[in-house]
């Protein structure tokens, strides 16, 4: 192929936002735009066979058969696949490209006319449609499995009052207690679901309202006070006097600091310590500018280490029967995590298996930085 058509070629490629090569009518590379350069790397992507750079045996049939279709078999299509237009062959295909395993959806068709004979093979990096699905499956699974169990106590408890305690009256009373317990469950978990989704909707709107955070959580605390003292918890308050204010959803920070501070009480009671505490910084290297940083600790039981990491996905649990007992739907650290995010901040874990945990939320000081 001529040096003028090897250029048209490249510059065809060059329109297209997915990595795309073209092979001439001896299935040797004449052209790759620059997302197909990044992929396979290096610049020596032209004149060779394109063989050494896709080997992967549908995809290499596949372009024989553009090239040739008299002399090779025509790929099966894929029905999960688009109906390819004649002459074109549409499939998928695990990948070795970039060090990694890609699942790729991969297009070979016939070169334009003028450009001679040859193919162009472009390839749709699917896996991150394909991790979001499986996320999707994952979160369906689980919401299912969580409404599912109390459900399953319910039907049975029915039964059973229907049934054998149909004239126990103590028994009746027993198991009412239990079945509103359950129902209570199921509808945290709905109102919970509901919350994190409207939080992850608006995620990328900022938040419009002015909070004083200092007052906001003295309110918090105020709520919470009843139950810290019935645990049997002394609380220390730093830097909450006066008044501050920072961009902020008033509701959504409510959430956050309630979330927090009743993870506190329930699963670091055995410090029988609640410290919150307000502090700015001047320059917070994250944000690029000044922050209020909010701390939550405790000296209860802490965190190991490794579940770190996964403690905000939601459905997360350390101990998941404890938290189920104690009415919890692992949803709370989600809920956070996404309201700190839409206020463009940052939620920091630390944690010491034995000797408790902290949990800080940093908030920009204000909406023109982050
Ligand atoms: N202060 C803490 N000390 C020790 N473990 C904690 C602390 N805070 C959270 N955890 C662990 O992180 C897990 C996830 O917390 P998260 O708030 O997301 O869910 P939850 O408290 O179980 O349920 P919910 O908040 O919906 O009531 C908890 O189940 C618990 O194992
Ligand atoms: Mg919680």
């Amino acid at each position: 192929m001529s040096q003028d058509a090897q250029r048209r070629a490249s510059d065809l490629l060059e329109g297209v936002p997915v990595p795309m090569l073209a092979v001439d009518g001896k299935a040797r590379t004449i052209g790759a735009n620059r997302a197909a350069v990044a992929l396979f790397g290096g610049g020596d992507l032209l004149n060779r066979p394109f063989v050494t750079i896709l080997r992967h045996p549908a995809v290499v049939a596949a372009v024989d058969w553009v090239l040739e279709p008299d002399r090779h078999p025509a790929p099966t299509p894929d029905p999960s696949l688009p109906v390819p237009t004649d002459g074109v062959a549409i499939l998928n295909a695990v990948i070795v490209a970039d060090g990694r395993d890609i699942a790729a959806e991969i297009t070979v068709a016939r070169l334009p006319s003028p450009l001679g004979r040859g193919a162009t093979i472009a390839v749709l990096d699917r896996s991150e449609t394909e991790e979001a699905e499986q996320m999707r499956r994952d979160f369906v699974a689980n919401v299912s499995h969580e409404l599912k169990t109390p459900l399953t106590a319910m039907i049975g408890f029915i039964e059973t009052l229907r049934g054998p305690a149909r004239d126990d009256a103590k028994a009746r009373d027993r198991f009412l207690d239990i079945m509103e317990r359950e129902a209570a469950r199921m509808n945290r978990l709905v109102s919970d679901l509901l919350s994190l989704s409207r939080v992850q909707a608006e995620e990328r709107r900022r938040p419009s309202a002015q909070v004083d955070l200092p007052l906001l959580l003295r309110g918090v605390l105020a709520t919470m006070d009843n139950a810290a003292r019935a645990a049997g918890i002394t609380v220390e308050t730093d830097g909450l006097a006066g008044s501050q204010r920072v961009p902020g959803d008033p509701d959504q920070l409510v959430q956050v600091f309630q979330n927090l501070i009743e993870n506190a009480l329930k699963y670091g009671a055995s410090g029988g310590y609640l410290g919150v505490s307000l502090r700015r910084i001047d320059h917070e290297p994250l944000l690029r500018g000044p922050a209020w940083a909010v701390e939550i600790r405790d000296r209860g039981e802490g965190i190991e280490g490794m579940h770190l990491p996964r403690l905000t996905e939601r459905f997360y649990r350390v101990d998941t029967h404890r938290s189920r007992a104690q009415g919890g739907t692992g949803l709370g650290l989600a809920i956070v995590k996404h309201i700190v995010n839409r206020h463009r901040g940052r939620l920091r874990i630390d944690s010491t298996r034995g000797k408790g945990s902290t949990f800080t939320v940093i908030l920009p000081e204000s909406a023109s930085r982050g």
